[in-house]
Order: C-alpha cells, then sequence, then structure tokens
C-alpha cells in the first residue's frame, strides 16, 4: 500500500489511514492460536499507535486496521508477509479524519460456541447516545446516508458534542457492524461500506457544528469521461473506490460539453470527476479539456463544484490540474475520494 501525497491537495498532517482486508486462514486457528496472534499484534500496535478490530469466522478473517500511515503501511507490510493466512484481499484503503476503533489496540471478535464478545472498552449503559446504535448502525449497514445523518444532525441539535458521538455512537456503531458480519447479517462490501460512511459521519461531526450542515454531510460526485473521449476502462472501479468510501456516485459518459453541462445542472454534484485515456497519452485533448472544465465550472455558478482530472497524462505527471484549470489531478486512484472530500469542505467553509 502506499498512501502517497498529492501534489496538489496532501490530506491534513492529522488523518489517519484506515485498511480493511479480508484474507482466508491458512489452517484453521484454535482460540488459543487466536489469542497468542492477538497478544503479539496488541504488543506491536500499542507501540505504533495502530487500532482497529479482527473478526474470525469459519476460516476467513476480515481485518480493519488504522493509525498514523507509517504506522498503518508498516503494520500492513508485516500482515501480507504472514503465512498464516493467504488470498489477502483489499476491500477498502483511506485517510481518514478520526478512528472508529480508538480504544482498541486490536479488538479479536469470533464465534465462541454460545460464548459472548468481549465487553466493549468504555461501553457505559448510561449513556443515552448509545440507545441510538441499533438504529445507526442500521442506516450506515443499509448504505442509508441520508437517516445516518439525519439522526447525527437530530443529536447536535439535542446538544451533543462531537467527541461524544464519536465515542458512545460510531465507534460502538462500528463495533456492532463487526457483530453484524459475525452473525452473517451482512457481506464484505456492506461492512466496508458502514465503516466508510461511520468514517464520513466522524468527519462531519467533529468538522461542522451546525446540525443542518451535518444532516446534508454525504458527498456526491459525477463520474464522467471526457466528451468524445473513449478507452474509459477506469470508471467502474474509481466508481467502486467512492462507492467504499460512502459517496454517492453516478458515472456518465456525455459526448458533448452541453451535454456534461446539462447534467451537471440538473444534479448539481459536489465533485466532477472528468478523465481522460488511462491508455493513451492524449496530449492533444488538454485544449478541449480546458474548454470542457470552463463549461462545467459555469453550469455551477455559485463556484462550489470541485473540478477533478484523470488520465494517463495525469497519472504519468506530464500535465497537473493547473494546466487545465481544474482543482485535483488524479496520480492515482488510492485517497482521491479523501483529497477530493477535503476540496468540498475548503469550499462549504469559505460560504
Ligand atoms: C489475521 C492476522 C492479523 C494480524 N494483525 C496484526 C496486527 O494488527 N498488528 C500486528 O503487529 N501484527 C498483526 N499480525 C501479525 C503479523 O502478521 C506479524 O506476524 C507480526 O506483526 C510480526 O511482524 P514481522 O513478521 O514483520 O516481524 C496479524 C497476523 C494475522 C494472521
Amino acid at each position: 500500500m502506499q498512501i502517497e501525497a498529492d501534489r496538489s491537495t496532501a490530506a491534513p498532517p492529522d488523518w489517519m489511514a484506515s485498511l480493511t482486508y479480508r484474507s482466508e486462514a491458512a489452517i484453521t486457528p484454535s482460540p488459543a492460536d487466536l489469542q497468542r496472534l492477538l497478544v503479539a499484534a496488541r504488543g506491536r500496535n500499542r507501540k505504533l499507535g495502530v487500532t482497529g478490530m479482527l473478526l474470525y469466522d469459519e476460516g476467513r478473517y476480515l481485518q480493519t486496521i488504522e493509525g498514523p500511515p507509517a504506522a498503518v503501511e508498516q503494520v500492513w507490510s508485516s500482515i501480507q508477509r504472514d503465512t498464516r493466512h493467504g488470498q489477502i484481499e483489499v476491500l477498502s484503503q483511506h485517510i481518514v479524519p478520526s478512528r472508529l476503533f480508538s480504544g482498541w489496540d486490536m479488538q479479536l471478535y469470533y464465534h465462541k460456541g454460545g460464548h459472548r464478545n468481549p465487553v466493549m472498552p468504555g461501553s457505559d449503559a448510561a449513556v443515552p447516545l448509545r440507545d441510538h446504535v441499533p438504529a445507526a448502525s442500521r442506516f450506515a449497514l443499509n448504505g442509508d446516508d441520508r437517516q445516518l445523518n439525519a439522526l447525527i444532525g437530530d443529536l447536535v441539535a439535542e446538544g451533543w458534542q462531537g467527541n461524544a458521538l464519536v465515542k458512545h455512537l460510531l465507534e460502538p456503531s462500528a463495533r456492532a457492524i463487526g457483530d453484524a458480519w459475525l452473525a452473517e447479517d451482512c457481506g464484505e462490501v456492506d461492512l466496508t461500506i458502514a465503516l466508510s460512511m461511520l468514517q464520513l459521519a466522524g468527519h462531519a461531526v467533529h468538522s461542522r457544528t451546525c446540525a443542518d450542515s451535518i444532516r446534508k454531510s454525504r458527498y456526491s460526485i459525477l463520474l464522467v469521461t471526457a466528451p468524445g473521449e473513449r478507452h474509459m476502462l477506469g470508471s467502474s472501479y474509481l466508481g467502486d473506490l467512492f462507492n467504499n468510501a460512502g459517496w454517492a456516485v453516478d458515472i456518465a459518459f456525455p459526448e458533448t460539453n452541453d451535454q456534461l453541462a446539462n447534467q451537471l445542472r440538473a444534479q448539481r454534484p459536489d465533485a466532477v470527476d472528468i478523465a481522460l485515456s488511462d491508455a493513451l497519452p492524449r496530449h492533444h485533448a488538454l485544449t478541449r479539456l480546458t474548454e470542457t472544465i470552463e463549461r462545467s465550472r459555469a453550469a455551477a455558478p455559485d463556484d462550489m463544484l470541485v473540478v477533478s482530472v484523470g488520465g494517463r497524462l495525469f497519472a504519468e505527471a506530464t500535465a497537473t490540474a493547473r494546466t487545465v484549470g481544474a482543482d485535483h489531478a488524479r496520480v492515482s486512484a488510492v485517497g482521491t475520494s479523501v483529497r477530493l472530500a477535503g476540496l468540498i469542505e475548503q469550499r462549504r467553509l469559505r460560504r
């Protein structure tokens, strides 16, 4: 994993890396094996400032690790080399504004034939926010950002503050989602999207104090090919990345600048990503792309639209966002959603 900084917009320095993967156990671990693994992992995680959740169920591991990017990278390299599991598949990796498992050096969850999973640290039935955990985790698992944001917006309106909301609502909801996976009430993709949605909600409660702006806090993006471009293999991959990060995503292949402008006017997304070919260098397309971006901005006259561009030219760093009047150039797909979320937030703060 390379959580790289973009040329134009790096994530804020105190943000965390978060990585979720699944894998297959090489040999079925006994409870004692799992405990040994856990004790060793916790010792190292504590030193590195890594926290997270490890789920084990019938030969499958699913783990989220979060912490400073360099520390997560270090632990992740070890995990990938570990022969106790194989067929490792990354489900999501982003840079996030806050942790979802702050009290846990690594919490293990698995079915123990009738045994209960460990009591969560910091659990306090007296905190009324806990009553909302079942609803918040259900909304996140259903991908229902509108209801999740409405719930959090209501709680902010009641006077609840960011730290309490993260500790007593969002973090327990993340654990409840882990439980749902173990109980086979949800799949891995649902779990990944739900965790990302809770992370975005964590961002919203830390960065905004107004209940109304939290109610509207999901980001939306329109992913398009530059009008007239072909060879668009990357759109659905990029769409998956944004979906997994909890965004509302639309994909379109407009034929003309007019078509794109009309769609932007009708949909009013927070951001648009306009892609040139990933396969061909396309130097001659830059002038046309500049015009497309001008037209797109004119379709969003309140100057709130964040414009991102992608394609081989930008990935090879032979062109920059500035060359074509965009706000952001995609060097790689990883981390793009976080950088665009940062740019959207900057625009909202300016308003
Ligand atoms: C499913 C699974 C999850 C693991 N999680 C962690 C972890 O969170 N932190 C950690 O330091 N090691 C974890 N390990 C252990 C590492 O893979 C590795 O054995 C250990 O960190 C020693 O690293 P090294 O081999 O690079 O010295 C995990 C191993 C497995 C199989």
